[in-house]
């Protein structure tokens, strides 16, 4: 939590541009919709921008999607180990550095190390997106013993407070944008929670 509270006095010094977030949850979602709000949801959580750090019981971040070419691990043996920054093997902020002069160029340079102005780190191995199906991802998503323990809105709040999550939709460097908008992400998440957290039939 103490790594939040940093992000958050970061994110007000020296980043000024990241837009603020409505989190206002509908007064009512029906079934039917909470679940066209998860296909769009799964459509985000399995796209390169998210799915390349959460790789579950791998310790290899991912390099996919258009600027990649092919899909393969982290170049230079990169391994997260138990830490998920690296701490036994070569530390994550060594490349992608937690400093800037000016956020709005600091990803500007394709196919260099993304930078955020919080520890760049690998998902928890519970929440293990990469390559994972749809009724994967939502079982884990709405389930607290393995999400963090977190209902709707703290869902939607992470999303919000989360900077790596703000470069996933404007990673800049050539990279694909993750699909939609943080602010429709976190519309989702509010219509699939009020619905009950459908998921898809097996
Ligand atoms: C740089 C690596 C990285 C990228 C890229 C990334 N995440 Fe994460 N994600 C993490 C880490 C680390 C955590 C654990 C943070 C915590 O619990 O405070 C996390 C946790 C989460 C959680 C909390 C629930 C859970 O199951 O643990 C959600 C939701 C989430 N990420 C969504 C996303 C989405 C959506 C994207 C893409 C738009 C994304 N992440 C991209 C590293 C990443
Ligand atoms: C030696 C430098 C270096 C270290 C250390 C390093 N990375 Fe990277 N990382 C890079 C570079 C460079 C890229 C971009 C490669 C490209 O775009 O072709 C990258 C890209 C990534 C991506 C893909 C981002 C995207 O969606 O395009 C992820 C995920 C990632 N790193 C995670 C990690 C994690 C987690 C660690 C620590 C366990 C780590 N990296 C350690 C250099 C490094």
């Amino acid at each position: 939590m103490k790594l939040k509270v940093l992000a958050a006095c970061l994110l007000a010094a020296s980043s000024p541009v990241l837009a603020e977030v409505d989190i206002t949850p509908p007064t009512s979602a029906t079934p039917a919709e909470g679940l066209e709000a998860w296909s769009r949801i799964y459509e985000v959580a399995s796209h390169p921008r998210c799915a390349n750090c959460h790789t579950g019981a791998s310790d290899r971040p991912m390099w996919s999607g258009p600027s990649y070419g092919k899909t393969r691990p982290h170049g230079m043996n990169i391994r997260a180990g138990e830490s998920r920054i690296g701490a036994e093997h070569v530390l994550c902020s060594t490349c992608h550095t937690t400093k800037s002069d000016d956020w709005a160029k600091a990803n500007t340079t394709s196919h260099a190390a993304p930078r955020v102005a919080m520890d760049w780190q690998l998902a928890p191995v519970e929440a293990d997106w990469f390559g994972r199906t749809s009724v994967e991802i939502c079982e884990q998503l709405r389930d607290p013993e393995r999400n963090g323990d977190r209902d709707m809105l703290a869902l939607a709040e992470h999303l919000d407070h989360d900077l790596i999550l703000h470069w996933a939709w404007k990673p800049g460097g050539g990279r694909e944008p993750a699909p939609y908008s943080l602010q429709a992400h976190v519309n989702d998440i509010l219509i699939w929670g009020t619905a009950g957290f459908p998921c898809p039939e097996n």
